[in-house]
């Protein structure tokens, strides 16, 4: 006898034709569900927040719980023994004698593997500590900026027929080829010092990369996966931010109060995932973050819970999975991780032509949060609508749309620094 019943052949059908047909994502306007967005102010028991004091006590612990345990995964407390930060070069005279830069290697144990090498510019010409965008890059730390000095790290490559992933030495000619997303010269110039890190120094990008990075300094004896709700590699890479704000906070030649984490697409859900835990950051920049960042998810525009859980399966943690084409179920969507800001200034981008990330829905993502920097007496976005393209709007939440493709460029940076000298001062 067949252990199905009809439902269960049903289901198993519309599993096996889902699986064969390729993903088209929905980018009409007009064929946006219908799922209701959850009120951000409304907590589990129905009673609407109405006070900052219930915001910080009842409603921002309850939603940081669902993304704990329903999203990203909880990032395991406690500090790792052994882990140290070692300076491996200092030039006072970088950038035509306008910036100091340094080298310094986090090793996360006492052990020399695994490490991050962290690359930090502060400018020169200050008469006060400075503040600084913290943000990890995609490539490795000599992809920013060409420059000969810059040690040559390892770097993550899959084989393109063999699809395995391995790590070997950056090679000469990848210097600098990532520069036009790192306008060091112009940062330094407005007063601002930039620290970066390459993100698969804390966990390398593929579901096998899990044994290399952080993640298993905090397992339990014996233990070899992650729970259902404990952290995935995004939680990896926003433990690496903050790791990167203890060191920075340390140097009196930078301000801690001024820390600015940025990242664009899959770090930019990191970044908001570390300002989100991590308060120390006083600005959280997210260019491009697109699903699972700042994009509505119950939209269903662009990217899907189901494309980021099929695609990425170990970017989110295993709880995630249940939201597979399954939306509607999700007890939150991301303007309540754009709400665990607040009330600390948020800045969202996005690109005309990145789609994929949903514009819109990263617009509504600030958006929504508004009611939440309300209680604290913080106007948001100002529009209702998202503005047109290359206009920054909006006040403690702020928002552009740059045109072009999904990238992060002289224009985003531009906004940023103005979007920081608004609420930081202009650096001295
Ligand atoms: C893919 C992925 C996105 C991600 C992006 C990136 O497009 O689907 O979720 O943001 O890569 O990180 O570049």
């Amino acid at each position: 006898m067949s252990a199905r019943t009809p439902t269960a052949l049903v289901f198993a059908l519309t599993m096996s034709l889902s699986a064969q047909q390729p993903f088209v994502s929905n980018l009409d306007e007009a064929k946006v569900g219908k799922i209701p967005i959850p009120d951000v102010l409304t907590g589990a028991d129905g009673k609407k927040i109405t006070t900052k004091e219930d915001w910080l006590t009842k409603r921002r612990p309850e939603l940081m719980k669902l993304f704990e345990t329903e999203v990203y995964g909880k990032t395991p407390e406690g500090k790792l023994p052994g882990i140290r930060y070692v300076v491996t070069s200092e030039d006072k005279k970088a950038l035509e004698g306008k910036a100091t830069k340094r080298e310094v290697t986090l090793f996360f144990t006492e052990k020399a593997e695994p490490h991050a090498d962290i690359l930090i510019y502060i400018p020169n010409a200050r008469k006060q500590p400075a503040p600084m965008f913290v943000s990890l890059n995609f490539h490795g730390n000599q992809s920013v900026i060409k420059d000969p000095a810059i040690k040559l790290p390892m770097v993550w490559k899959q084989d393109k027929t063999t699809k395995t992933w391995s790590s070997a030495r950056a090679e000469e000619p990848t210097r600098g080829d990532q520069a036009e997303r790192w306008p060091i010269a112009e940062i330094i110039e407005r007063g601002y010092g930039v620290a970066t890190a390459y993100y698969c120094d804390f966990e390398p990008d593929t579901p096998e990369g899990l044994a290399k990075g952080v993640r298993p300094f905090y397992f339990q004896a014996g233990q070899t996966q992650p729970e259902p709700n404990e952290w995935g590699s995004l939680g990896a890479w926003a433990w690496g931010l903050s790791r990167m704000a203890d060191y920075l906070q340390l140097l009196p030649e930078v301000d801690g109060n001024k820390l600015a984490v940025l990242g664009h697409s899959r770090l930019g859900k990191a970044a908001l995932w570390a300002g989100a835990q991590d308060e120390r950051f006083s600005i959280v920049i997210s260019n491009d973050s697109g699903a699972g960042g700042a994009a509505l998810s119950k939209r269903i525009f662009g990217e899907t819970v189901e494309r980021l859980n099929t695609n990425f399966p170990h970017w989110f943690n295993g709880n995630f999975k249940k939201y597979s084409d399954n939306e509607a179920a999700l007890p939150v969507d991301q303007h309540e991780l754009i709400a665990l800001v607040a009330p600390r200034p948020v800045y969202i981008a996005s690109a005309t032509e990145d789609l994929w990330s949903d514009p819109k829905g990263e617009f509504l993502g600030g958006k929504l949060a508004e009611p939440v920097y309300a209680l604290f007496e913080k106007v948001g976005l100002i529009t209702a609508e998202p503005p047109d393209a290359d206009t920054s709007v909006g006040d403690s939440i702020a928002y552009h749309s740059r045109t072009g493709k999904h990238d992060i460029l002289l224009f985003d940076w531009q906004c940023y620094m103005d979007f920081a000298d608004r609420h930081w001062g202009n650096p001295e």
